[in-house]
């Protein structure tokens, strides 16, 4: 599994972090993304359209890789695997859902904002985190400082990435890629705005380069 999130994140690069506002969203949503240069998608449980979105996705965008974020328990998780996620994040470590997740086929990027939450998962082999929430739990410094007791294990810094810290975030070598909300403004899409999350998104995957 660690081999899948290597690859998943060094495709992905940047995972946008979506919370649908309202059903009819989704597709259009995913396209502007697309469009703008990101297929692989997380799509949180923090709307009650969550599931139904990834439900959605799988079956009309096959080309796109969908995860799903804000996976709290084990009981989410399986509803999760149920509507197609293709891997799983989760914003926080506890030992059920870690346990849980190592039944199941899905990968698991647990969130980390500590070296106890390091621990907890390294205990159960886990090798790759999301540190979140990234800018308040100590941002660059905190993924300098968890280098030299943790060689092994590699990040996704999410929570309060933007363009401007984007690029000091890429350049660590324990960072694989970065997740953030930033390009899906909720006035615009609550305009139906695609166009401007089209252009957040290019212009994001532009500084990558
Ligand atoms: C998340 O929970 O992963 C965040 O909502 C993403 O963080 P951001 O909104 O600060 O980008």
């Amino acid at each position: 599994k660690i081999a899948a999130l290597d690859s998943l994140c060094a495709q992905a690069r940047i995972l946008p972090v979506i919370t649908v506002r309202q059903a009819a969203h989704i597709l259009p949503l995913a396209d502007a993304l697309a469009a703008g240069g990101l297929r692989t998608l997380e799509v949180t449980l923090r709307s009650s359209h969550g599931l139904t979105a990834i439900r959605t996705l799988r079956r009309e965008r096959p080309q796109l890789c969908v995860g799903v974020g804000t996976v709290l328990d084990r009981t989410m998780l399986a509803e999760a695997e149920a509507a197609g996620a293709q891997f799983v994040v989760s914003p926080g470590c506890t030992a059920e859902l870690l346990q849980a997740a190592l039944e199941s086929p899905l990968p698991l990027l647990p969130g980390a904002g500590s070296a106890s939450d390091l621990m907890l998962g390294h205990g159960l082999g886990y090798r790759r985190f999301k540190l979140f929430p990234a800018e308040v739990c100590g941002g660059v410094a905190a993924l300098q400082a968890f280098a030299g007791p943790f060689p092994g294990i590699r990040f996704c810094p999410t929570g309060g990435v933007r363009p401007g810290n984007l690029r000091e975030y890429m350049a660590q070598p324990n960072v694989m890629c970065v997740g953030g909300s930033w390009m899906l403004d909720a006035e615009a899409m609550d305009r139906g705005d695609w166009a401007s999350v089209e252009r957040l998104t290019r212009e994001a995957v532009a500084l990558l380069d």
